[in-house]
């Protein structure tokens, strides 16, 4: 029985926000109608695959699979994959690999932030303590190389290469830049390298597992760490304006533990004094709330900061990496495929949480 009151794609349109402009005409449906058949599978292959025979582990490797997620890295490997042969198994391995990989990376990022809340509930870090959450990551890491194993070296080399770059980038996020670096052009490196990698990843591991023309890896590639980028620099926009109860994260979180983001360095790089003394007083506020203050302090200075143009000019950044993006798929036929991963990227690009 496949009886449902939804049109076919709408269910994938309600998730990603797509416009059901994408899936008009049959061949738009079929597509559409295929990524949700693979959703489907990923997601009940999830369900099993995070999960652990020890009982505390398991409550804690679920916890946050269970909470929700986009899952955009599998909507992408699945979207890519219809360039060659569809849902193969190894494309649904695939998806739920980096899928799982982000996954875990959730676990490590929230400690490291400091952040309290993911996917509207509390971090895994504040149900468990830190060092659960680490070694909750750590299992969903081994999950995903296990997966991996299971299709040969190309897939556990693209895991293995990716890991290595996100990691890099959480390391070099964490040190900061060191005084021969640009912070802007280091900040957008950062960006690449611990999110722009795993996207990137995603698509690309589409259109090797899905046997599609080798030419598509590398347009694919690229097309998935710009969206990365992309998305990274609009996370940073949202980090100030957004509503808790939308993206489920406390606003300027980052910030307030002192992780600069991109409207932080463009103010950063501005000549005038008002820009200076904002700058200042956030920087003073950092240091009061490592010192205990309570972290509220910053409400008023993040606001100036969200008003202010280098939030604008972030939002301009994002959108020239989106269009970046697209430019990429030029090697790409003409078509449904083509058309939905445009639009994915425009959708990306213009979302509020
Ligand atoms: C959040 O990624 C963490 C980053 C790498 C920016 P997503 O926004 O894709 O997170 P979920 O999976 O939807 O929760
Ligand atoms: C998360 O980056 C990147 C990884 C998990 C590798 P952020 O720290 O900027 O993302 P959010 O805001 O916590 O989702
Ligand atoms: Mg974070
Ligand atoms: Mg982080």
């Amino acid at each position: 029985m496949t009886s449902s009151p939804s049109p076919p794609g709408s269910r994938l349109a309600s998730r990603l926000g797509f416009s059901d402009r994408v899936f008009i005409g049959p061949a738009a449906r079929r597509v559409a109608r295929t990524i949700e058949d693979g959703l489907e599978l990923v997601e009940t292959g999830l369900a099993e695959d995070v999960r652990v025979a020890d009982p505390l582990a398991d409550a804690a490797s679920r916890y946050l699979y269970e909470a929700g997620g986009k899952r955009i890295r599998p909507v992408l490997t699945l979207l890519a994959a219809q360039l060659g042969d569809g849902n193969t198994r190894e494309v649904i391995d695939v998806a739920k690999a980096l899928e799982i990989t982000h996954l875990g990376s959730l676990y490590h990022d929230d400690v490291m932030d400091g952040a309290d809340r993911r996917r509207g509930v509390p971090a895994a870090h504040a149900v468990w303590g830190n060092n659960i959450a680490i070694l909750t990551g750590d299992i969903l890491f081994s999950r995903a190389s296990q997966l991996m194993s299971r299709l040969g070296e190309r897939a556990i080399r693209l895991q293995a290469d990716t890991f290595e770059r996100l990691v890099l980038g959480q390391m070099h996020e964490t040190l900061g830049p060191q005084p021969e670096d640009d912070p802007i052009a280091f900040y957008i490196q950062v960006l690449a390298d611990k999110t722009g990698s795993l996207i990137a990843a995603a698509t690309q591991g589409g259109v090797i597992f899905s046997n599609a023309p080798s030419e598509f890896e590398e347009p694919l590639r690229v097309y998935g760490e710009k969206i990365g980028v992309a998305f990274q620099l609009l996370d940073d926009v949202i980090d100030l304006s957004a509503k808790p109860e939308e993206t489920g994260k406390v606003p300027g979180t980052d910030l307030r533990a002192g992780v600069p983001t991109m409207p932080y360095l463009l103010l950063k790089a501005e000549a005038d004094a008002a820009s200076a003394d904002l700058a200042a007083r956030i920087d003073d506020g950092v240091a009061l709330i490592a010192d205990g203050a309570d972290p509220a302090i910053l409400d008023g200075p993040l606001d100036e900061l969200r008003d202010h143009a280098v939030t604008q000019k972030t939002l301009e950044l994002a959108h020239a990496w989106t269009q970046e993006a697209i430019d990429a798929l030029g090697p790409l036929p003409r078509g449904t495929v083509r058309e939905a991963l445009t639009r994915f990227a425009e959708t990306l690009a213009e979302r509020s949480s």
